[in-house]
């Protein structure tokens, strides 16, 4: 039933919170961030054992980080830049190449993930940590702390 509980804390995320305007691109991206990292914990239970290995909740994890890769790099328009609400650094505007590159991985990785099928905990252990690297790694260089 772990399982459950904690796929509906993933699933709440999505849909509680802020309203999102299309207009409102921050609201947005910040919005499938929560997701991503609503999804990183369930992957990250699984890999602690504090939750069962289960291949469906495992496929959704990488689903869900796969989804918010695709197109992300489009939810930082000019303009965008400021507003209080954002930890997204200049370096985002400044090295646009740079940052779709990221994105890109981000979306690679996912994607290999979902194709691997992970069955057991060890197949997931790679392919969740694959996918899971590249958090910190684009964060650092593209995230600024508040
Ligand atoms: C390609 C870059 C990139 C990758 C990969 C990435 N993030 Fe992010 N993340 C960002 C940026 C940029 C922000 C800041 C967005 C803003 O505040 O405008 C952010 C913000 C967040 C936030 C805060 C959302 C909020 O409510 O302010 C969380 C949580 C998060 N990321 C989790 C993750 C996790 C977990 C992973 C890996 C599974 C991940 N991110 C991978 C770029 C990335």
């Amino acid at each position: 039933m772990k399982f459950k509980i904690l796929l509906g804390a993933a699933l709440v995320a999505a849909t509680t919170g802020t309203a999102i305007s299309a207009e409102d691109p921050i609201a947005v991206r910040k919005a499938m961030m929560k997701n991503v990292g609503a999804a990183t914990g369930v992957g990250g239970a699984m890999m602690k054992g504090e939750m069962e290995f289960n291949a469906v909740a495992a496929e959704l994890v990488l689903r869900t980080m796969n989804t918010a890769a695709l197109g992300f790099g489009e939810l930082f328009p000019a303009g965008s830049e400021s507003g209080g609400q954002s930890t997204a650094s200049p370096k985002i505007w400044e090295d646009r190449a740079g940052f779709d590159a990221a994105v890109a991985k981000f979306a690679a990785d996912t994607a290999s993930g979902i194709a691997a099928k992970p069955a057991d905990l060890d197949a997931f252990k790679a392919a969740f940590g694959a996918a899971a690297a590249n958090c910190g790694s684009c964060h650092k260089a593209y995230r600024v702390k508040k």
